[in-house]
């Protein structure tokens, strides 16, 4: 073993990378990977929280796993696999499951937000979500886990499940702490800018999928909500600017430039030339993307390859706090 830190994530297979994914998050992983002993999995288990078509799971895991990769996350160097794949996810799930309060719990946001949108289907598994993603942490004695600001409060949860067993039992745990992405990659919606870009957004237009061919690419930009001002200035908080702030930063992050020096450029410009040069460096952005994507996904044996030995590496490292953890509640092993 190297002295690296432990970084683990996840991204629940529900629905198509957007390109907010990829600026703020993924992109962010691929550099992380060389600095840092990266564990990266598909959360299968998480996603049946809420119903879904089975096929539609199957489908959109192998989708995220080529995606992931054509997007630089290299196998060789990050372990990469399915939740589902190692049953130590499950197994230290149901020990947190005892260490955590109903009350803590009925306080999550997501769980409250997600129980008014499926009213019909609360089910224990939407619970106790956020202590199985503790788990899928803690297993990995994972330093840092990088996610968006949404996910915080699961963070502080699994923080506080890991201090409570180590005040217990003694250390067991590494306590975690959250990664956010840096400032300015947060790419919000195409049509309510005020809005986070989100995959699960009811009209498509709002969102830039990586999937997404590149003349709907092209146009779903240039039909991005600005604002009647006709000024193209990056202007922080000024709701009415938010528009032209979302694409100012979609193309500072995409072309690596400084925000001030594309305004700079296009000051005294029309919207249209500008939403025009966007479109294209988006596109050019994710064409290599997809093309690898697409020659990825159609060699469904090299990726289950890789799930296969990432599964076998995340069981092995996950056995450790297992057996430690089984020793430290009284289980005989
Ligand atoms: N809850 C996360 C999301 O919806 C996905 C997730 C599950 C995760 N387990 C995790 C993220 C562990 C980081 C670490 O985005």
């Amino acid at each position: 073993m190297d002295d690296k830190k432990i970084i683990f994530s996840g991204v629940q297979p529900s629905g198509n990378l957007t390109l907010g994914n990829y600026l703020g998050a993924i992109k962010n992983w691929v550099k992380l990977q060389d600095e840092y002993n990266c564990i990266y999995a598909m959360m299968d288990m998480h996603t049946i929280t809420v119903r879904q078509t089975p096929a539609d799971i199957r489908r959109r895991t192998f989708e995220v796993l080529a995606l992931y990769i054509a997007c630089g996350i290299d196998p060789e160097k990050v372990t990469l696999f399915i939740q589902s794949h190692n049953p130590a996810h499950a197994e230290l799930a149901w020990v947190l499951n005892c260490y955590t309060y109903m009350g803590e719990l009925q306080r999550m946001t997501q769980f409250k937000d997600k129980s008014s949108r499926h009213a019909e289907n609360i089910n224990a598994g939407l619970f106790t979500y956020p202590v199985l993603m503790a788990a899928d942490i803690l297993l990995y004695q994972a330093d840092f886990v990088p996610v968006g600001k949404d996910q915080m409060q699961h963070i502080e949860i699994c923080r506080d499940i890991a201090e409570r067993f180590n005040a217990i039992y003694g250390d067991v745990f590494k306590v975690p702490e959250g990664m956010l992405p840096k400032v300015g990659a947060n790419i919000m919606s195409l049509q309510e800018p005020t809005k986070k870009m989100s995959k699960s957004d009811e009209n498509p237009k709002a969102y830039i999928s990586l999937m997404d061919d590149m003349n709907i690419i092209a146009k779903k930009i240039k039909s991005a909500v600005t604002d009647s001002e006709g000024v193209i200035e990056y202007r922080e908080g000024d709701e009415t600017k938010a528009g032209v702030n979302n694409l100012l930063s979609i193309m500072s992050a995409v072309t690596g430039r400084e925000i001030d020096s594309i305004a700079a450029e296009y000051s005294g410009k029309g919207y249209g030339d500008f939403k025009g040069d966007v479109a294209e460096a988006v596109v050019e952005c994710i064409r290599p993307i997809r093309q690898e994507y697409d020659r990825l996904i159609s060699d469904k044996q090299y990726l289950l390859d890789i799930c296969a030995k990432g599964a076998e590496s995340a069981a092995r490292i996950s056995q450790r706090t297992i057996k430690k953890v089984y020793k430290k509640v009284g289980f005989v092993v």
